[in-house]
């Protein structure tokens, strides 16, 4: 897919991390602008921890319309923001920094937005009524549901505020269970009405498991497939009718296949990844975030048989 020549009208957008040069986000950005006659660009840009500040003045200074922010800069960037979203207060994360007309930076987190839309497209609705027609694979979770997320760090915060905000009631359970604490207390200083608990991993899993609609593992047990250990108890079982996601996406994780051969409904975190980039894309360039979501997704998926 080619795009139109770059000239002094093409926006701009990129993504600032260190490292960067493994992010997917160059590609599915620039295939779905493409795709869609966008006159955008998306660049990767290695920042340095200690030149953030200056990029983030230099992309206000180059006239950019907005960028993602990665590893490990999400923190850091929202003492930076003019204004954030309540997520992004929240949860102490950029990933999106919108860049207005007058130059004031908005920072916006949707990783969470990008976990819940992912969840829909696989038929799982959150916060609302189950089972839209036409779908084979539809489960429930939503109000009175429950979930029971693995982790407690950075990528946990989305997930468990955004579930939390759908009216979830979410079991976090971490190694460090102090961990765990200080996210769900982090969580219900914004959302009052949220039912969170922390509880200590592995200890907890028997109890909490069979109970769970949802099992999300946002820890990196998994990255290197066999070599890590399982972000689970093998002899706690898993069951159809459970949704289990692993945010890791670069490989089929242990978990996942474990979560599979149990007959649970598994489901890979590409999509997260997808969903949060095409919403950032829609927030810049104002295009339906569907239809930039189907297009990254397709760049992504096509030629590998590993994903899908
Ligand atoms: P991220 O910001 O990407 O979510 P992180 O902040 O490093 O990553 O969080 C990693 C999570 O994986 C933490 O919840 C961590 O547990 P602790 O809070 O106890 O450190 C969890 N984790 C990492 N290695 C683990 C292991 N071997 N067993 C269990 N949990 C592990």
């Amino acid at each position: 897919m080619s795009r139109p020549p770059i000239t002094g009208a093409t926006r701009l957008a990129g993504v600032m991390g260190w490292p960067v040069a493994h992010s997917l986000s160059p590609r599915m950005h620039n295939a779905a602008f493409a795709a869609l006659g966008l006159d955008w660009v998306y660049v990767p840009f290695p920042v340095r921890p200690e030149r953030l500040a200056d990029a983030v003045r230099g992309l206000v200074a180059l006239g950019f319309a907005g960028c993602n922010a990665t590893v490990p800069h999400k923190a850091a960037l929202v003492p930076l923001m003019d204004e954030l979203t309540p997520i992004a207060a929240a949860t102490g994360s950029v990933n999106t920094i919108v860049i207005r007309p007058d130059g004031s930076l908005l920072g916006d987190s949707t990783d969470g937005h990008g976990f819940l839309m992912d969840l829909w497209a696989h038929g799982v609705e959150i916060g609302k009524p189950a089972n839209r027609q036409g779908d084979d694979h539809a489960a429930a979770v939503g109000p009175g549901h429950r979930a029971l997320v693995i982790g407690a760090g950075g990528a946990a915060r989305a997930v468990v505020y955004a579930l939390a905000e759908a009216g979830v009631r979410v079991a976090v359970v971490n190694r460090t269970v102090a961990h765990a604490e200080a996210l769900c207390r982090l969580v219900a200083a914004a959302l009052p009405k949220a039912e969170l608990s922390a509880h200590p991993f592995p200890e907890a899993l028997p109890r909490l498991a069979a109970d769970a609609d949802l099992i999300v593992n946002t820890t990196s047990l998994g990255l290197h497939g066999d070599a890590d250990p399982l972000p689970w108890d093998p002899a706690v079982p898993l069951r159809p009718g459970q949704v289990v996601y692993d945010l890791i996406y670069h490989v089929r994780t242990p978990f996942l296949r474990l979560a599979a051969a149990a007959g649970a409904h598994a489901i890979d975190g590409l999509g997260m990844l997808v969903y949060q980039g095409a919403r950032s894309a829609a927030l810049w360039t104002g295009h339906d975030e569907a239809e930039l979501a189907h297009w990254m997704e397709k760049e992504l998926t096509h030629n590998d048989e590993r994903l899908r």
